[in-house]
């Protein structure tokens, strides 16, 4: 793409006199719009831009979609609604704001954003965001640009790094991109569009950005992918290697003391990731194991491709290995053709897996998806209805999973200052919140606590 100078604000001369431009990034949906609304960020201050919390003090709004669910879309559309006023506020005071819709709702409507939303200057999808200072480039020069080419490997090779005092700023833990896109297409879901094919990111990438974040003090990295389980490259050795062998070679680098890693699927859960549940004492005895529906006439509609005994039989392989792993999942209420018993069938699975934690939404049709034109769409009202039983099962599992932990000791990575003065916070091995008194360390330690007491599904360790 063309670099284009033009426009007073492009001039490093007259840059220099005026104040930074300042960016406000908004960011919904999964870790990974999280991930890459840091790299854009990233890539936007070796561009001049500083970060602003303030939308109203923004000359660049950046909206960082998700397009899983509908309604995710529809706040993006009366988000922009709410900025349209502000932009025109800032043009009286002769100012202007630029705005830029990024993430998977830019992938998926493209151009058709600029027409339901004029105030938009700027559409640029996920695999495009190394180009987003270019993309600016053209804006100020009066264009409307849309970038949505799927060029997956591009961005890994151009990811933009924060700097060691941005990081630092960032905190003790990290989230790592390893693998993105799906090539599983189950039929409720559009991220096998959105976010294109598997591809995974080279090792060696991924350990250079691992020892970037520990040499910065980041105590615990969390890798990231739509189907990150599905993850594998060339070794060093000359070997393939799955995630399981890439989560060893990371344990190996000073400073990184936790792991974790972040969506997978129960098909591609191999033996070697399982053993290292077992043999790598960094790697966090939790697991985001999504099954989406206990019934197998739904899990063979929505191609999962595995049945609810197949899952069930992988959570009992993975509690071998690792006996207190909490289990975490995602479910579906309401797809087509649901009857009460599939979703009872759901009720079972839950119940006999015990989840520590669990996202469960009600089925919404995303068109192009080969579950919006199948048969036997449910009300809104079944959706409800059943949504609120899932739902208040799982919670008082996950309640259950709290209280167990009263009384328990175990090691607390202290992320942060605590809430209240005199207090810091942190987490368990289960991803809890802890709270500790000020006394017990410092920020980026590893601290043997005591569990004193529980409230909602916060823990409190005892004071030291
Ligand atoms: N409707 C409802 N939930 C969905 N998810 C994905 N697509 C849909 C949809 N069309 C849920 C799944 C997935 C999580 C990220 O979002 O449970 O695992
Ligand atoms: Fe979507 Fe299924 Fe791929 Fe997960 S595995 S991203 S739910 S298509």
């Amino acid at each position: 793409m063309e670099a284009i100078k033009t426009g007073p604000r492009a001039d490093p001369a007259s840059r220099a006199a005026e104040p930074a431009r300042k960016v406000f990034v908004k960011t919904y949906g999964c870790q990974m719009n999280v991930y890459d609304s840091q790299r854009m960020t990233d890539a936007l201050a070796a561009d001049g831009y500083a970060p602003t919390q303030r939308i109203d003090e923004a000359d660049l709004v950046l909206l960082n979609t998700c397009h899983i669910r509908e309604k995710a879309a529809e706040k993006v559309y009366s988000e922009l609604g709410r900025i349209r006023e502000m932009k025109r506020e800032r043009q009286l005071v002769g100012r202007d704001m630029t705005v830029g819709i990024a993430g998977c709702v830019a992938q998926a409507e493209g151009r058709e954003i600029l027409r339901r939303a004029p105030v938009v200057d700027l559409v640029i999808g996920p695999q495009t965001y190394h180009r987003l200072p270019d993309a600016l480039r053209r804006v100020r020069s009066g264009e409307k640009v849309v970038e949505t080419d799927y060029a997956i490997e591009d961005k890994f090779e151009h990811l933009p790094q924060p700097g060691r005092a941005e990081i630092i700023r960032r905190g003790v833990t990290a989230f790592l991109s390893v693998q993105e896109g799906c090539d599983k297409f189950c039929t409720f879901c559009v991220v096998p569009y959105t976010r294109g094919a598997e591809v995974s990111r080279p090792v060696a990438q991924i350990v250079a950005e691992a020892e970037r974040l520990a040499g910065a003090g980041v105590r615990e990295i969390t890798l990231l992918g739509q189907n990150v389980n599905a993850w594998h490259g060339a070794g060093p050795d000359g070997r393939e290697w799955g995630l399981g062998r890439l989560l060893f070679r990371l344990a190996e680098i000073p400073g990184v003391a936790r792991l974790r890693y972040t969506t997978s699927h129960p098909r591609d859960m191999d033996d070697a990731l399982i053993a290292a549940h077992r043999d790598l004492a960094a790697l966090m005895p939790y697991l985001h194991l999504p099954v989406q529906s206990g019934s197998d006439r739904i899990l063979k509609a929505m191609n999962r491709r595995h049945r609810a005994d197949d899952y069930l039989r992988l959570v009992e392989q993975i509690r071998g290995a690792r006996s207190d792993i909490a289990m975490s999942g995602d479910f579906i209420v309401g797809f087509p053709g649901e009857t009460e018993a599939d979703f009872e069938a759901t009720l079972g699975l839950v119940r006999e897996v015990g989840y520590a934690q669990a996202f469960s939404f009600k089925y919404s049709p995303r068109p192009g998806t080969p579950g919006a034109d199948m048969q036997g769409h449910l009300g809104e009202g079944v959706k409800d209805e059943r949504l609120q039983r899932l739902q208040s099962l799982l919670s008082a599992q996950q309640q259950d999973f709290t209280t167990s932990r009263v009384g328990m000791r175990f090691d607390v990575l202290v992320e942060k200052p605590g809430r209240l003065p005199a207090q810091l916070a942190g987490r368990s091995p289960w991803l809890q919140p802890v709270i500790l008194d000020e006394t017990a360390g410092e920020i980026g330690d590893i601290i043997p606590v005591r569990i004193a007491r529980s409230e909602g599904t916060t823990l409190f360790a005892d004071a030291a």
